[in-house]
């Protein structure tokens, strides 16, 4: 029995939601092919577009880690596992490459197993693997890879996930190759708020998640603010500020990080918007000496 899945890219945070907010994109993405075998064993076949660099030891690669937790509470470890990933994102890039591989090999696995987990079950194994790639377990992209549109972890614990719904957007993507592990990231933001940033901060993830009900564009545009992370980390991203300024200027809805970056994200009503304004960033960028990677994709 064999298999071929997708597991998309994720914008986690999505501004003022750390840890707590995400949402999933059409493309990029990665590509999964697995079958299953009578021997026990999850082997990794090939991986493709990583340019070498995951690790090929199935103990040690988010793909297949997972997997190996999974059988082992499902009392499954007769079977195995051959499977050829195709990475078709970038790594390191704040898009949540480790979510997505962990995603794409525990969904294939369950389907191949006849589906004994719901999604909602697959979730803590997908979040040890992200836990494996940077340090700490959080699931504001492995539940949006898992679940699609955008997703609310109302709590780690206990686990608690809500669907949010997702009115027509575009959103637009820019990674710039510089390196920002998300490990580093995370050691950089302060473990202390003020009180009076956290209201503000409370009161935006409240007006977002509630603009995504209403369709109130203009709403999810004024929440779009982040008062605690983004001041911090976005000194880590070349040029931060004036891309900001060109997507605003273009008519974004609102301008952030994703996840802990370096890629920066907006969104747009207008998908001629968003592409123009891609454009215009990575030229900045090239002017600069900086590479990048563009995507568009409707949410
Ligand atoms: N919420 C996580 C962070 C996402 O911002 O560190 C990492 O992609």
């Amino acid at each position: 029995k064999s298999i071929k899945v997708f597991a998309p890219a994720t914008v986690a945070n999505v501004v003022c939601g750390f840890d707590i907010l995400g949402f999933a994109v059409n493309e990029p993405g990665d590509e999964l092919e697995m079958e299953m075998i009578d021997t026990p064993g999850v082997n990794i076949i090939s991986i493709e577009g990583d340019e070498g660099k995951l690790p090929l030891d199935p103990s040690k690669n988010t793909v297949s880690a997972s997997i190996i937790s999974l059988l082992k509470k499902l009392g499954r470890e007769d079977v195995g596992f051959n499977l050829k990933l195709k990475k078709k994102m970038p790594m390191g890039s704040g898009l949540g490459s480790s979510s997505a591989s962990a995603v794409a090999g525990l969904f294939a696995a369950n389907e191949l197993l006849g589906k004994p987990l719901s999604r909602l079950e697959l979730l803590p194994f997908a979040m040890e693997g992200e836990a494996l790639a940077c340090g700490h377990g959080h699931a504001d992209n492995v539940a949006p890879a898992l679940f699609g549109g955008f997703t609310l972890i109302k709590s780690y614990d206990p686990l608690e996930v809500i669907q949010l719904p997702v009115p027509k957007l575009f959103c637009a993507l820019l990674y710039p190759h510089v390196d920002v592990p998300t490990r580093d990231a995370r050691q950089i933001i302060r473990s202390k708020v003020l009180l009076k940033d956290a209201v503000t901060q409370w009161g935006n993830i409240a007006g977002l998640v509630s603009s995504l009900y209403t369709h109130d564009y203009d709403l999810l545009g004024r929440c779009m603010k982040d008062v605690i992370i983004e001041p911090i980390r976005s000194i880590l991203i070349p040029e931060f500020d004036n891309m900001k300024e060109l997507a605003m200027g273009n008519g974004a809805l609102g301008f952030g990080i994703s996840g802990s970056g370096p890629t920066v994200f907006s969104l747009f009503k207008s998908k001629e918007n968003a592409r123009k304004s891609l454009e215009e960033m990575q030229a900045m960028l090239n002017k600069l000496g900086i590479d990048s990677n563009i995507y568009l994709s409707e949410i």
